[in-house]
């Protein structure tokens, strides 16, 4: 689809063109940052490479994943000498910019596994990013990096950098990061749902517009396989489930072969009971290895056989069975390092049911309407703000239960970082003028 830069998505296209800076691009939800990055990518006339933290974030703006652009290992990377395909290291050789949308969800330590990888790959190793421009797209209110669920894993997070953000990554200890702000929201025309939004962002809705906000979202949702943004993952599984039963024919149940350290884990990277039917809406889990479909692509099943086929944007595809592998980090105190081996495997179809998403998977997203569900009360910051800002308009917002003061709040690390950028652009401002 095309569509015209506004003069302010020019400016920040104009500035990536036309310079070798590292910058960051950020502004509220709907600002444009994506549609300005797939902008970008048609009219560069660089070299650039675009990639994000999680499947369904590239897919929203055609890049990869960090992970397989990059073939980085899962899980906290820290210094642990990075294995580069041949064909990877040609890739990254080939680079004038690499472009990274929603950096929120980037973590410290994989911004300085990206850097680390880039001047290895390209012999360049005392150049930040080895000599890459780094384009950076995204909104620190909204989701934050995963944190480790293993517990050395946090341990070493906790004492190698001050946050986990992106922006106390080690690589800005050498080089600058220049900010861009977009001002103007295009995914919501109505003001009053705009003003709302921002006070959700920064934390500071008043009872009043608390109100005003339950007054219209607080109400039955439709039951027309309307789409829900739940914070939790049971919750997802409950409305799929009961989605599931609605549609006839018969159920079929695919059960996950475990062995080794997942057997008694308490999260598992998939169903252990995956229950399909012909007709059911499907979500990936995995990218495909042949690239026909990527974690985060919908589609849904269209036969059940030995294997579940399955149609994606009018293509149907076969899919089997794949294997997860669950690795044990250990992290030397003494000496400071890494290191890690695979204690577990986990045998399922890469597939969930997708009539609700978590909240997390619908960052970047856009949608008409949506229930959102936030359990008994939001657990990370931006959490609110994200699932209420994929809505294009207060009409289509379903809330399945009213909002409290404690579904909003914010992150104290992002706020240091966005007042250091406010001070900065006041400061930059100023001196133009003068
Ligand atoms: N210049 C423009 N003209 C018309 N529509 C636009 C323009 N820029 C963005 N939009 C529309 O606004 C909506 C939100 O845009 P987009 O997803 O790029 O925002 P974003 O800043 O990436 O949001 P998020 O922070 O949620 O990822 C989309 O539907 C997009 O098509
Ligand atoms: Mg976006």
């Amino acid at each position: 689809m095309a569509i015209e830069l506004t003069p302010e998505q020019q400016a920040v296209f104009d500035a990536i063109e036309h310079s070798t800076e590292h910058l960051f691009v950020t502004g509220r939800a709907g600002t444009g940052k994506s549609t300005l990055l797939n902008h970008l990518s048609f009219h560069t006339s660089k070299q650039l490479v675009i990639c994000a933290p999680t499947g369904v974030a590239a897919l929203n703006v055609g890049g990869q994943t960090i992970h397989s652009l990059f073939k980085l290992p899962i899980g906290i990377i820290g210094n642990q000498p990075l294995e580069q395909p041949r064909d990877v290291k040609r890739l990254l050789k080939k680079i004038d910019t690499l472009v990274i949308d929603e950096i929120s969800m980037v973590s410290a330590d994989l911004l300085d596994a990206m850097d680390r990888a880039l001047r290895q790959a390209r012999g360049r190793a005392s150049e930040p990013f080895g000599g890459v421009q780094v384009v950076m797209f995204g909104d620190p209110f909204q989701l934050a990096p995963v944190p480790p669920s293993d517990p050395t894993e946090r341990a070493w997070m906790r004492d190698n950098y001050k946050s986990m953000w992106f922006f106390d990554a080690r690589v800005w200890r050498e080089t600058e990061l220049r900010i861009h702000t977009l001002r103007e929201i295009h995914r919501q025309h109505d003001d009053e749902f705009r003003q709302l939004l921002t006070a959700v962002r920064y934390g500071q809705v008043t009872a009043d517009m608390a109100a005003r906000l339950n007054e219209i979202g607080a109400r039955p949702a439709p039951t027309d396989g309307i789409i829900t943004l739940a914070s939790k993952n049971a919750t997802v599984s409950r409305i799929n489930a009961r989605e599931l039963e609605r549609l006839p024919g018969r159920a079929m149940t695919a059960t996950a072969e475990v062995h080794g350290d997942f057997e008694h884990a308490r999260t598992f990277p998939a169903e252990e009971e995956l229950v399909l039917k012909e007709g059911a809406q499907v979500m990936f889990l995995r990218n495909d290895t042949d690239g026909r479909w990527v974690n985060g692509s919908v589609g849904v099943v269209s036969r059940i056989s030995n294997t579940v086929y399955v149609e994606v944007d009018g293509e149907e595809h076969e899919v089997e069975p794949i294997v997860w592998e669950k690795l044990k980090y250990d992290y030397d105190l003494e000496t400071k390092e890494l290191s890690r081996e695979v204690v577990g495997e986990f045998h399922q179809f890469p597939l969930r049911l997708a009539w609700a998403v978590t909240i997390h998977k619908s960052q970047g997203k856009t949608y008409d309407r949506a229930v959102v569900d936030l359990g008994a009360r939001a657990f990370s910051p931006g959490q609110t703000y994200v699932a209420l800002s994929r809505i294009r308009s207060l009409e289509g917002l379903y809330l399945n239960r009213p909002l409290q003061p404690n579904d909003i709040f914010v992150d104290q690390d992002v706020l240091r970082f966005m007042n250091e950028v406010a001070q900065a652009q006041k400061a930059a401002r100023s001196a133009a003028k003068a």
